[in-house]
């Protein structure tokens, strides 16, 4: 069934964008519109933009946008429906009563069954690592130092050396190979037989937070590649957006979340009296991990390796934790290689006394420069004081850039006069450089290249539809020049008949709707990228006229070139000559006195 238009717009106005998307991504204002960390590519600045003017959405880096709508559906991955309960819900609308789509019902029955399969193969792996044919992994596991109480609270198991018991095992359980297919853990093959993914290692569930088995963890007992073996993603696993050990460290009473980086540092943590742990799932960081962290702390402790990869990872996870929101401090793991081994050479206390000693992310981020310039050298010395400082600079409050400063003063012997006047210098620079780039593109690649060929040729019918949106009071004074005929690309015709109809009809402009009328979701991101377009410049009021103009008689000659391209009448032919060089004079004054 479908639902009224009606009511679509009325469930999408009722949700501010802004509202909706804040509960998902941390948005700053600048200017008119909102920013952040784009939650559908990886980022460290935020590119991702929303429009509470527009009630749209557009990421400059990876192009995605829409309204709400697309949003949630493209965030939770859900279908329209989905998302249009999700939203009359927080707005406390209530909608008609009805039944699932058959697609909707085949994905939902998909995951239930993915879950009860995930589950079945953590309680088989589990029951094998307690059996006899277990017992290497066990030992290996004992040789770790973890308990028994560690190895249950876990659910650690063992993929023993047979070939497909775990196949045998689910088919017992009546899952098909269909069904076993997509699951990652089987794999189903023709020629050679199903066979089990995980072989001989011990294996470590990954769980949701709702403590839900949606992947696994094999890890080879002493040396082989790779060391860990992880799921492939599926419907369930999503890797970017789970962390392992949360569904424990949710409930721990600790302000701070600790973040580390392998499943062993999170198990040993945990036993030494840290439930607080958490980690990343085989892949880097990122903003999703950053934003889920967000849910349920202020704060961050990064418990990283302390080898190159480590501080590495340390260096890329800092920027997205404070665009998330969060503040970090950074734990020192040296003289030993991450918190599993500090924690059994030192102990629980040595570990709690680096937490309290931590560095501000922010501090370790500018000793970490230090080690990178030659200190004893003038040439060194200088370069790296301008390096703190342009750091310096990029802090947005003034209470936090001073506290900073004084900090940085004092830690690495600068003036703290002299280092104000530079950080106050570079601001400015900063500043400068932040207004050019604040609309930039991603890389140029060839394809790249020819869509910007081709945005060229379209900008100005992209750049008279912004006009349009953004001062729909000189809509009076076009409408007699163009028409939506005018705009040739068939997205943009589209957009022009709703937006001149909109305005003829007298209702005030909405973008957010027009977007709604579009189910591809390319069109959809099309049009919201149409719609932050925003004016490279604004015409001095004497040269407003002048500037519109110009996109007016381009978008009118490209008009004539086409209609020409398809005429072989030679009258008609006549009269768009005769046309084109009307518009090639035109003048408009729509502002003028
Ligand atoms: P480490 O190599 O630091 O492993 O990788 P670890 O956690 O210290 O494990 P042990 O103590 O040697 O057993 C850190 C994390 O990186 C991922 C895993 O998530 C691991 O926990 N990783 C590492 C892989 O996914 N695959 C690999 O081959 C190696
Ligand atoms: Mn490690």
């Amino acid at each position: 069934m479908r639902y009224e238009e009606n009511l679509i717009e009325e469930i999408r106005e009722r949700n501010d964008i802004v509202d909706v998307i804040s509960s998902y991504v941390n948005l700053k204002k600048k200017g008119a519109d909102y920013f952040g960390l784009c939650p559908f590519h990886n980022e460290r600045t935020p590119s991702f933009s929303v429009s509470r003017n527009k009630q749209m959405f557009y990421c400059f880096g990876c192009h995605k946008g829409g309204n709400v709508y697309t949003f949630l559906m493209e965030y939770n991955r859900m279908s329209f429906y989905e998302a249009m309960e999700d939203l009359a819900g927080r707005a406390g609308i209530e909608i008609p009563e009805r039944e699932m789509t058959d697609q909707e019902r085949r994905a939902q029955d998909a995951r239930i069954r993915l879950k009860e399969m995930n589950r079945y193969a953590a309680v088989y792996y589990h029951a094998v690592l307690k059996s006899p044919r277990g017992a290497r992994a066990m030992d290996y596991l004992k040789n770790r130092g973890l308990t028994d109480e560690t190895i249950n609270h876990f659910g650690l198991g063992y993929a023993d050396i047979g070939r497909d018991h775990l196949y045998h095992y689910l088919k017992d359980k009546g899952f098909s190979d269909e069904e076993m297919k997509d699951s990652s853990l089987v794999t189903i093959d023709s020629v050679k037989g199903s066979y089990d993914r995980f072989f001989n290692r011990v294996m470590f569930p990954i769980m949701d937070v709702s403590r839900r088995v949606i992947g696994f963890g094999g890890r080879v007992m002493g040396e082989g590649e790779p060391k860990y073996l992880n799921s492939r993603e599926t419907v369930l696993f999503d890797k970017g957006r789970n962390l392992y050990g949360l569904q424990y460290a949710k409930q721990s009473r600790e302000r701070a979340l600790i973040l580390c980086e392998g499943y062993m540092d999170v198990i040993s943590l945990h036993q030494a009296g840290f439930t607080n742990a958490v980690a990343p799932l085989g892949t880097a960081f990122t903003t999703g991990q950053a934003s889920l962290l967000k849910r349920y702390t202020k704060e961050v402790v990064l418990s990283f390796d302390s080898d190159g990869a480590g501080v590495n990872a340390a260096l890329r996870a800092l920027p997205m934790l404070r665009e998330a929101g969060l503040s970090a401090r950074v734990l020192s793991m040296k003289p030993c290689k991450d918190p599993d081994e500090l924690i059994k050479e030192y102990g629980a206390q040595e570990y709690a006394k680096r937490i309290k000693e931590a560095a501000a992310g922010r501090m370790f981020e500018m000793e970490i420069l230090e080690g990178q310039y030659d200190q004893t050298d003038p040439e060194g010395r200088t370069r790296f004081i301008r390096a703190i400082a342009e750091k310096l600079a990029g802090i947005d409050e003034a209470v936090e850039r001073g506290v900073y400063m004084d900090a940085a003063a004092n830690r690495f012997m600068v003036r703290r006069a002299d280092l104000e006047e530079l950080v106050n210098k570079m601001g400015r620079i900063l500043d400068r450089s932040r207004a050019n780039q604040q609309y930039k593109k991603a890389p140029e690649t060839e394809s790249r290249r020819e869509t910007r060929r081709q945005n060229q040729k379209n900008q100005p019918q992209k750049l008279l539809l912004t006009y349009l949106v953004e001062k729909p009071e000189i809509y009076p004074g076009i409408r007699q020049v163009v028409g939506p005929e005018d705009f040739i690309l068939p997205l943009y015709h589209s957009v022009a008949l709703m937006i001149f109809d909109q305005l003829d009809r007298g209702e005030d402009l909405n973008p957010a709707r027009i977007v709604s009328c579009f189910p591809d979701a390319g069109d959809q991101e099309r049009v919201a990228e149409l719609f932050h377009t925003h004016l490279d410049y604004e015409p001095l009021p004497e040269d407003r006229d002048k500037a519109l103009t110009e996109i007016i008689r381009k978008i009118r000659l490209a008009a004539i070139d086409e209609k020409m391209r398809h005429t072989t009448d030679i009258v008609k032919a006549q009269e768009l000559m005769a046309e084109k060089s009307r518009v090639q004079r035109m003048k408009l004054r729509i502002w003028g006195e």
